[in-house]
Formats: structure tokens, C-alpha cells, sequence
């Protein structure tokens, strides 16, 4: 199976497991439960949960517990998302092709959608079907809790909106970066490694392979904000200039950028080298994400 194969397959089986997972809207709240479904349901490239499956498959983890798993990620990035696209963060329209969640009902109701859509993340990883080990379940809990809060993304996207029109070092750019998307990226790769009870030498590889693969994505978000037309990333385009984003684009110029996303890629790969053969598609993706044109 090819990588393209691969990808679609597993977005396949954690759109199915999301499904399931999401509440089905009924009762006089029914409006939040289909706008949740909405934002996270029928789009995205699923990468975040291709890199949970793909990690825990290295452990030989039951594909019903690691899809639980990617479906979690899949919430919680697709929160972040939404609140993401409000006009009081970035003021976008569009999203995965389609009008963003605020447009396709309301600002509360996408603010709401998105909390609830942050709850379900945590309570599905805290549920026994995740993993029978309770352990592991507190495990995975935690580093989702530290991958997206304050420290995490949620940190990211403040220092993001507080940078606008600011110039700041590449190293601030980086931290900047590191937060706001690679964070929960390093997090979708070791919880295949806390699902698969790796040990510690495992689990840092896969947290350095993320947090490498993390950082070359959101330059390669940046130089496609640039480069690539809304048709084909399915939002809108040339946005960050225009609001005075702090990105590595806007420092280096997009020659450099996409060396220093080319080496990252590069660097991402060799951390798996120990896993050899079984880790061919988690290093092909890292490939991937630098040549991507979505
Ligand atoms: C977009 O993430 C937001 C960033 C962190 C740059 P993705 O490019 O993974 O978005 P989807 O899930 O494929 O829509
Ligand atoms: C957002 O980064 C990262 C999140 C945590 C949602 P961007 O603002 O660059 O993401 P896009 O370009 O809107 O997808
Ligand atoms: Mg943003
Ligand atoms: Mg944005
Ligand atoms: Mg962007």
C-alpha cells in the first residue's frame, strides 16, 4: 500500500470512529451537536490521526484503541480550528473548502461547539474502551492536557495574535510555532507510544520525530498561505502578510523557509532509523508534509 493508500484508508476508519464517537444531535441542544459535527466531520487531511495510528502500530496496538485515540486528536485540533476562524482570532470564511463554522451557523454557536468538541476529546481518551490499562488512559489525558493548553496551543495562538505586526526572532518565531501546532502534532505521535506502553528511549524518538515534523508543518502552512490558491488548500490564502503575521516566511523569505522545513522533514525521519522497516510510512510522511499542496 503506497502512502496516498495508507492516508486515505486510516482517514477512512477515524472518520467512521469520530462518527460514532460524537454525540447525535437531539433534545434542545441539537444545534451545538451538529455544529460539532460539522467542524470535524467530512474534511481535513487527518494527518494528526494517520501519525497516532501509524505510532502505535509500530507497538502492534488494537486499531479500536488507537482509533479512539486519532478521534480525540481530530476533536480537539478541530476545535482548535473553529475558535481559530472566530473574528476575534483570524476572521476566516473559509475552511476545509467550506464556509468556516461561525459562517455555516453563529459565533456562539461555534464557540460553544468548539468547547464542547475540547470536552469530548478528554472524556473519549478517559473512557475503558481506550485502553484497559488506567494507567495509560491518565497517561494520554495528561500529554493531550499539556499539548493544548496554556503551554501548548492555546499559548501558541496567544502569542500569535499578540505578535501581529510585531517583528520577532526566528527563535521566537520557532517557540511561537512549537506551541501553537507542534505541540499537539508531538503529541499524536507519542501517544502511539503511550498506547503501545513503549519504553522511554521509544517514547523520546517518537516525541522528537513529532516535534520535528511539527515545526516543518506549520512552515509549510505558512509558505502555503503564500504560494497556493484557496481552491486548493480549501481557505483562504495570503492572509498572513495581510494581518502582519509573526511566520518564518515573513523573516527568511520563502527560499530559506522551505530549506529550514526541508531539513526539519529530514531530521524527523532519522529519529524513527531505530524502528527500521515498520516506520517506512511515519518517515514518508514527513516528506510529505513539506511537499504538500493542501
Ligand atoms: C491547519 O491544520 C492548522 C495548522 C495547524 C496549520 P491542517 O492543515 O492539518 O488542517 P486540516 O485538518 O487538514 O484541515
Ligand atoms: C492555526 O494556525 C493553528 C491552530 C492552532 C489552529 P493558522 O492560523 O496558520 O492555521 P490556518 O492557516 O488558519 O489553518
Ligand atoms: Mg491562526
Ligand atoms: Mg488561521
Ligand atoms: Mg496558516
Amino acid at each position: 500500500m503506497s502512502l496516498k493508500e495508507a492516508l486515505a484508508a486510516t482517514a477512512y476508519e477515524v472518520e467512521k470512529a469520530l462518527d460514532d464517537l460524537l454525540p447525535v444531535p437531539e433534545g434542545a441542544e441539537a444545534r451545538v451537536v451538529e455544529a460539532m459535527r460539522y467542524a470535524v466531520l467530512g474534511g481535513g487531511k487527518r494527518m494528526r490521526a494517520f501519525m497516532v495510528m501509524e505510532a502505535a502500530t509500530l507497538f502492534g496496538v488494537d486499531r479500536r484503541c488507537s482509533a479512539r485515540v486519532a478521534a480525540s486528536v481530530e476533536m480537539l485540533h478541530a476545535y482548535s480550528l473553529v475558535h481559530d476562524d472566530l473574528p476575534a482570532m483570524d476572521d476566516d470564511d473559509m475552511r476545509r473548502g467550506k464556509p468556516s463554522c461561525h459562517k455555516a451557523f453563529d459565533e456562539a454557536t461555534a464557540i460553544l461547539a468548539g468547547d464542547a468538541l475540547l470536552t469530548r476529546a478528554f472524556e473519549v481518551l478517559g473512557e475503558p474502551d481506550t485502553h484497559s490499562n488506567p494507567e495509560a488512559r491518565c497517561e494520554l489525558v495528561i500529554a493531550l492536557g499539556k499539548a493544548s493548553g496554556a503551554h501548548g496551543m492555546v499559548g501558541g495562538q496567544m502569542i500569535d495574535i499578540a505578535s501581529e505586526g510585531k517583528q520577532l526572532t526566528a527563535d521566537e518565531i520557532g517557540r511561537l510555532q512549537a506551541l501553537k501546532t507542534g505541540r499537539l502534532i508531538q503529541y499524536s505521535a507519542e501517544a502511539g507510544a503511550i498506547l503501545g506502553r513503549a519504553n522511554s528511549m521509544q517514547r523520546h524518538m517518537l516525541v522528537s520525530y513529532g516535534r520535528d515534523v511539527g515545526a516543518a508543518f506549520q512552515i509549510a502552512d505558512d509558505i502555503l498561505d503564500v504560494e497556493g490558491t484557496a481552491e486548493e488548500v480549501g481557505k483562504a490564502t495570503g492572509k498572513d502578510a495581510a494581518a502582519g503575521k509573526a511566520t518564518l516566511v515573513s523573516i527568511l523569505g520563502l527560499e530559506r523557509a522551505k530549506m529550514q522545513a526541508d531539513m526539519l522533514a529530514k531530521q524527523a525521519a532519522e529519529h524513527l532509523d531505530s524502528f527500521g522497516e515498520k516506520a517506512a510510512n511515519l518517515r514518508e510522511l514527513a516528506a510529505l508534509v513539506v511537499a504538500r499542496k493542501n
